[in-house]
């Protein structure tokens, strides 16, 4: 017996957000309304990163399409979506980007109770070479009273209200956490109705994974401690040797990470004693969703969601993946 040939009731990504809108007794719909409009910029960004090679919308800047118009890069052409998409759903009044230097504060009349910080597209460099990008986004809710300012973004990673990924992959795959314990849900996008559909319903991670990914080059920077943890997944006293993964774009490594388990790393260096990954619109809403998934982040001695922030593109190390992996690698941390 062959399953329906066409889905006539598909649990889209809107719906399931309504639904949990509905579960919501104090619920505004203001969550809906957001959360949709971040469906809605990540539509068009996947439709951007897979026309982009025909469409001429690699490379630097500078660059002309057919009618000679200067095409924009798909990092500014993503963070415009988001930022534009952002503010027309007035929902929000902040937005930390990781493509502006400063907080963005939404004109009065569109502002909402919101705050969002993001990464609009994530391995960027990986786009000439056809590799898998992504797009990051972390929602708190403006606590403060008054005008929203940069320390309203400055929050840690427990106060999230939401936080999730689009993987462009070879599909396109909106992961989604609401916290609380709510657990962490995925959604494929399926191009023929233009929507997200739930295919990975509370998705966890494995206890332990057989997985370890990092970017070796840096290896002669490491500290100690990381290389023997590293030194033992490849020639463990007991047990068989880990497998090595390292895409180069976070969202593609921490999503395999979740889905397969081991242990992803960006981890301090000698010349970079605070790692590369952002805190704001990396590491905090990828902690988060690994956290809801069963898994452990930390910044190897914190757990990530504890930091305090001191500023908006402020770079933590960042050691995550399941329980099991990341509580052995802290203990050669130690
Ligand atoms: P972005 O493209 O948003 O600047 O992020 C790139 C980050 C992250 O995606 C990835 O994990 C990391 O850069 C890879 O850095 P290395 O090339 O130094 O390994
Ligand atoms: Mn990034
Ligand atoms: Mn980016
Ligand atoms: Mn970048």
């Amino acid at each position: 017996q062959q399953g329906p040939a066409f889905d006539v009731n598909a649990m889209t990504l809107t719906r399931w957000v309504l639904a949990q809108q509905r579960m919501a007794p104090t619920a505004t719909g203001d969550l809906t309304q957001l959360l949709n409009s971040i469906q809605t910029a990540v539509k068009a960004i996947q439709s951007a990163v897979r026309k982009a090679g025909i469409a001429k919308l690699h490379g630097i800047s500078g660059d002309t399409n057919v009618q000679g118009e200067e095409v924009k890069k798909l990092d500014v052409l993503s963070n415009d979506l988001f930022i534009n998409m952002l503010k027309s759903s007035f929902t929000t009044c902040l937005l930390v980007s990781e493509e502006n230097q400063t907080v963005l504060q939404v004109e009065t009349e569109r502002r909402g109770k919101y705050v969002v910080c993001f990464d609009p597209l994530d391995g960027s460099s990986n786009i000439e070479c056809l590799v898998s990008v992504g797009s990051i986004f972390a929602i708190y809710k403006k606590k403060s009273e008054g005008d929203p300012v940069e320390s309203d973004a400055l929050k840690p990673g427990r106060e999230l209200v939401a936080a999730g990924y689009a993987l462009y992959g070879s599909a396109t795959m909106m992961v989604l956490s609401l916290g609380k314990g709510k657990g962490v849900n995925g959604f494929m996008y399926d191009p023929s109705i233009g929507e997200f559909i739930l295919t990975d319903p509370n998705m966890k991670i494995p206890e332990k994974g057989k997985i370890y990914s990092i970017n070796e080059g840096y290896a002669a920077e490491w500290d100690k401690g990381l290389q023997d943890y590293i030194e033992d997944k490849k020639r463990p006293k007991t047990g068989k040797a880990y497998g090595a993964r390292y895409v180069g774009s976070m969202v593609a490594d921490v999503h395999r990470t979740i889905k397969y388990g081991g242990i992803f790393m960006y981890p301090a260096t000698k010349s970079a004693p605070n790692g590369k990954l952002r805190l704001l619109y990396e590491c905090n809403p990828m902690s988060f969703i690994v956290t809801e998934a069963g898994g452990l982040a930390t910044n190897g001695k914190v757990p990530i969601l504890d930091i305090v922030p001191s500023s908006i593109h402020q770079r933590v190390p960042c050691y995550l993946g399941s329980k099991k992996d990341v509580e052995e690698l802290l203990n050669y941390l130690k």
